[in-house]
C-alpha cells in the first residue's frame, strides 16, 4: 500500500496553524490576586528577582535566559511527593511551546495563534482571556503548527505576537488591548510571515521577529517598537534585498551582499527570519538575534556557487539604541541543510582558561555547542554534542566549518546528520550555574534530504523549498511517484553508525566550559521537551508519552516520573504563591514533531485526547486527572470514486505539495482527510477554494489552486479512503 502520509513527511521544522474546539475567548474580566502588582516589572526588578526566585518574570526566568530557579523547597529528597495542584484546560488540539510567566501571583500564558490567558497561579482561576483575532489566511503560512514561544510582561502590559504578523501590547490587570501594531512588510504581497516566537524588551523598546525562511518569498527582519506607544523606532533586515531593486538599504547589508551568489533566486526572498530565541544584555545595551536558513535551501543547483549567505544562520548583536549592528557571527556559511541559529541563547559569566567571560552559549540544530563572547563577538569554543556529517569539523581558532562534499544533495539524495528539525532546537534548555552544567534536549537523529525541482513533486511551492523526510519513512517504491527513482535505503544509509539508525531524543548534560558531556539519558519518547533546572538539584522535562520526569542535575538519575497523560514540548517552570513552591508547564502536542506524521502509539496523544492544559504541581498533590480516552472509529462507507487515474495521480502531487505538511493519513494534530463527513465533502471545494474555514487557520489556496486541481485533489483523498476502507474490510 502507498502511505502517501510518510511520502512528503516533510522538513520537521515548525509551524501550522487552527485550532480545534476553541474556547470562546472574549476579554472576561475578574478581579486580580490581592498581591498582584498588575504585571509591573522592570530591569531592576528582574536583577533582584535572581535571588529570590518566587516569580518567573521572562521566558527564561532571568535576564540570562537559563530557565533556572533559585527556589528549593521542590527538591531531590522530596520530589518523590511532587504531584497535581491544578490544571487550567484552553480549549485547544495545537501544540503549546511557551513557557508561563508568573508575576506576584498571576500567570500569564500565550497558546495557539497569539491567544493569552491570565489565570490566578496558586489556584488556576481564570482572571481573563485575550483573543487577538487573527486573519486566519496567515494559518497557512505556518510551518509547524499554530504556536506561539512566549510573551513578555513589563511595566504593566503583555506584549505578545499574534501568528497574524501583529503585535499587540494588552493591560496586565484587565487584558484590554492598549496598543496593537501591523509588523509585516508587504502584507498585501501575502507574503508566508508568521510569527511564532516571544518578543523581547530591548532598553527602551519591544523587539519582535517572524518566520517563515523555509517557504517562498520571506526576507527575515526584526522590528523595535516604543514600549508606550507602539511606534516604530527601527527595523533591522538580516539578508540583502534583490540587488535589482537598487543599493542596499541598511550599512550591514552592503557587505553582506557581497557574499550572495549573484544568480541567487531573489524571489524567494532570501530568507535569515527570525522566529525564537533573542535575548538582551541591559550592560551592554545589546540585542542578540538569531537567523535561520537562507530561502531556498539549495543554494548549488543550475550551476550557482552558493556563497556565505550572510547573515542567514547567523548570531548578531545589534545596539539596541540605534538598531546597528554590533557584530555577527556565522555559525553556518553555505547553509543547506535548514540549519537555522535561532535556537535560544543563555548569558552567563563563565572563567574559561583563568580569565572571567561574559559569554552567549548556543546548542545549535548544526550539533555543535557554541561559546561566544558576547561584548565581541569572539569566538571561544565550540564542541559537537550530537553526531554529525555535514561538515568534515570546525576550524578550532574560528569554529568555520570545513565543507563535506558528500553531504550536498543538489545531484542525489543524502542522508544527513543532524536532521533539519536539528539536533537541538526551541525547546528551552536550562543552565544551572551551581552545578555549572548546561541541560539540553538533543536529538540524535538524521534526514534524507531531496532535491525536488527536477523531480515529479516539483519545486514545493506553498511547502518546505526541499523535502526531508526521516529514514524510517523512507521508501524508495512509495516514493516514486514524487521524486522519480530514488537509490535504496540501504545504499543510502551506507556507512551510517548503525546505533543511529533509530531516532532518540536524549536529555545532554553538558560542561560548557570543559565542552564535554557529563551524563545523558534517554528521554523515553521521542520527541521530549523544553527543560528547567533548580537550585533543589533537579531538572524537569516532559516528553511526547505524557511524562514529566525529574532528574538528579547531578548524576542523571531519574528521580519521579509523572505520567500526566498530555504530551509535553514546552519548559516547565516554577514559582511560589503564599509560601508554596509550584512547578508548572503548558501540556499539549503537537508544533513540527506533532503534525507531519501521525502520533506514534507510544506518545500520549495516540491515547488520549491532545486537550491543551497548563498543569501545576506541588508536594503532596495527587495523580494528574487524564483526558478522555480516544480510539479511531473504523472507516465508514467512502463517496462514489471520481476522476481518471491521471487525475488521482496529480492529485497525489498536489496532496504532498500542498496538503501533507498538516493533514497526515492517521491521527495527528489536524485532520485526516480519508476521513471526511458527508457533509465536509459537500463543503470541500468551499474550504479548499474560498476559505470558510479561514478562522480555525485553514486559509483558502485558489491562488495556487484552481477548480480542476481542487477537483483532482478531491478525487485522490476519496481514493485513499476506498483504500483504506477496503483494507479494513479486508481486515475482517
Ligand atoms: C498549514 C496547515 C494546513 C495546510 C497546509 C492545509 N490545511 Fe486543511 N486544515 C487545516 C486546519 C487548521 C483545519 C481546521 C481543523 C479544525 O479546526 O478542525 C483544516 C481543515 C481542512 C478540511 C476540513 C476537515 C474536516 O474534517 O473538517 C479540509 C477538507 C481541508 N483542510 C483540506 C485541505 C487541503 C485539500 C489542503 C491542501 C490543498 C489543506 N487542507 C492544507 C490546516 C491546513
Amino acid at each position: 500500500m502507498r502511505d502517501t502520509s510518510l511520502s512528503v513527511a516533510v522538513l520537521l521544522l515548525s509551524i501550522a496553524l487552527a485550532s480545534c474546539g476553541k474556547k470562546e475567548s472574549s476579554t472576561s474580566v475578574a478581579p486580580p490576586l490581592p498581591t498582584a502588582s498588575q504585571g509591573d516589572v522592570d530591569f531592576t526588578r528582574l536583577k533582584k528577582s535572581a535571588q529570590t526566585g518566587d516569580d518567573w518574570m521572562v521566558n527564561g526566568r532571568d535576564i540570562g535566559g537559563t530557565y533556572f530557579s533559585p527556589l528549593s523547597a521542590i527538591n531531590k529528597s522530596n520530589v518523590g511527593q511532587l504531584g497535581f495542584a491544578w490544571d487550567y484546560k484552553l480549549g485547544t488540539r495545537r501544540g503549546l511551546e511557551a513557557t508561563p510567566i508568573v508575576v506576584d501571583g498571576v500567570m500569564y500564558a500565550v497558546g495557539n495563534f497569539g491567544h493569552v490567558y491570565s489565570v490566578a497561579a496558586d489556584t488556576g482561576r481564570e482572571l481573563w482571556t485575550y483573543d487577538p483575532n487573527i486573519d486566519g489566511q496567515y494559518g497557512r503560512y505556518a510551518c509547524c503548527d499554530a504556536v506561539n514561544r512566549g510573551l513578555v510582561v513589563w511595566k504593566g502590559k503583555v506584549y505578545v505576537g499574534a501568528l497574524d504578523g501583529f503585535l499587540h501590547a494588552i493591560d496586565a490587570k484587565t487584558g484590554a488591548v492598549v496598543w496593537k501594531t501591523d509588523t509585516l512588510i508587504d502584507r498585501a504581497a501575502h507574503r508566508p510571515y508568521t510569527i511564532t516566537g516571544a518578543p523581547v524588551i530591548a532598553g527602551n523598546v519591544i523587539v519582535i521577529g517572524n518566520a517563515g525562511a523555509d517557504f517562498k518569498g520571506a526576507r527575515g527582519y526584526v522590528s523595535a517598537y516604543d514600549l508606550d506607544s507602539g511606534v516604530l523606532r527601527w527595523r533591522f533586515f538580516t539578508v540583502p534585498q534583490d540587488p535589482k531593486l537598487g543599493p542596499q538599504d541598511q550599512p550591514h547589508l552592503i557587505a553582506a551582499a557581497k557574499t550572495w551568489d549573484p544568480r541567487h533566486r531573489w524571489e524567494f526572498g532570501g530568507g535569515g527570519t527570525v522566529w525564537d530565541g533573542m535575548s538582551y544584555d541591559p550592560d551592554l545595551d545589546l540585542l542578540y538575534i538569531g537567523t535561520a536558513n537562507s530561502s531556498p535551501y539549495t543554494i548549488k543547483d543550475d550551476g550557482r556557487r552558493g556563497g556565505d549567505d550572510l547573515y542567514a544562520a547567523s548570531i548578531v548583536a545589534i545596539h539596541a539604541k540605534s538598531g546597528e549592528m554590533a557584530w555577527y557571527y556565522q555559525v553556518v556559511p553555505q547553509d543547506q541543510w535548514d540549519y537555522d541559529s535561532t535556537q535560544k541563547m543563555i548569558l552567563a559569566d563563565l572563567t574559561i582558561a583563568g580569565v572571567p567571560r561574559k559569554v552567549l552559549m548556543q546548542a545549535s540544530k548544526n550539533g555543535f555547542f557554541y561559546v561566544l563572547d558576547r561584548t565581541t563577538g569572539e569566538f571561544i569554543s565550540a564542541r559537537n554534542f550530537a553526531y554529525f556529517n555535514w561538515t568534515k569539523g570546525l576550524d578550532p581558532k574560528t569554529g568555520r566549518p570545513s565543507p563535506n562534499v558528500a553531504a550536498e544533495y543538489v545531484n542525489a539524495p543524502k542522508v544527513i546528520f543532524p536532521s533539519a528539525a536539528g539536533a537541538h532546537s526551541w525547546q528551552p534548555m536550562s543552565f544551572n550555574p551551581e552545578t555549572g552544567l548546561v541541560y539540553i534536549p538533543a536529538a540524535e537523529a538524521a534526514m534524507v534530504y531531496i532535491e525536488t525541482q527536477k523531480r515529479p513533486a516539483g519545486l514545493i511551492e506553498g511547502n518546505f523549498t526541499v523535502a526531508g523526510i526521516f529514514p524510517q519513512g523512507y521508501d524508495p517504491k512509495s516514493l516514486a511517484p514524487l521524486f522519480g527513482s530514488l537509490p535504496s535505503k540501504s545504499a543510502l544509509m551506507h556507512g551510517t553508525p548503525p546505533s543511529l539508525n533509530k531516532a532518540v531524543s536524549v536529555l545532554k548534560a553538558w560542561d560548557p566550559v570543559k565542552q564535554q558531556l557529563v551524563w545523558e539519558r534517554p528521554s523515553g519518547a521521542f520527541w521530549h521537551g523544553g527543560v528547567m533546572s533548580t537550585a533543589g538539584g533537579i531538572v524537569v522535562q516532559g516528553n511526547a508519552a505524557g511524562m514529566m520526569s525529574i532528574f538528579d542535575a547531578a548524576t542523571g538519575e531519574v528521580l519521579k516520573t509523572i505520567d500526566v497523560g498530555t504530551g509535553m514540548m514546552a519548559a516547565p517552570m516554577t514559582y511560589r504563591v503564599h509560601g508554596d513552591q509550584y512547578i508548572a508547564v503548558m501540556a499539549g502536542y503537537g508544533g513540527a514533531t506533532g503534525l507531519y506524521s501521525p502520533f506514534p502509539p507510544d506518545s500520549a496523544p495516540y491515547k488520549y485526547a491532545n486537550e491543551g492544559r497548563i498543569v501545576a504541581f506541588k508536594i503532596g498533590g495527587g495523580p494528574v486527572p487524564k483526558p478522555d480516552l480516544v480510539t479511531d472509529a473504523p472507516f465508514s462507507d467512502p463517496p462514489p470514486r471520481e476522476g481518471k487515474a491521471t487525475d488521482i495521480a496529480h492529485g497525489e502531487i498536489l496532496y504532498n505539495r500542498f496538503c501533507s505538511r498538516c493533514h497526515t493519513m492517521g491521527r495527528s494534530v489536524l485532520p485526516d482527510l480519508r476521513r471526511l463527513s458527508p457533509a465536509t465533502h459537500t463543503l470541500f471545494y468551499q474550504i479548499v477554494l474560498e476559505g470558510i474555514y479561514a478562522p480555525q487557520g485553514m486559509g483558502r489556496w485558489d491562488d495556487v489552486l484552481s477548480r480542476k486541481d481542487a477537483e483532482d485533489l478531491h478525487a485522490f483523498l476519496i481514493d485513499q479512503s476506498w483504500q483504506a476502507y477496503t483494507q479494513q474490510t479486508a481486515a475482517h
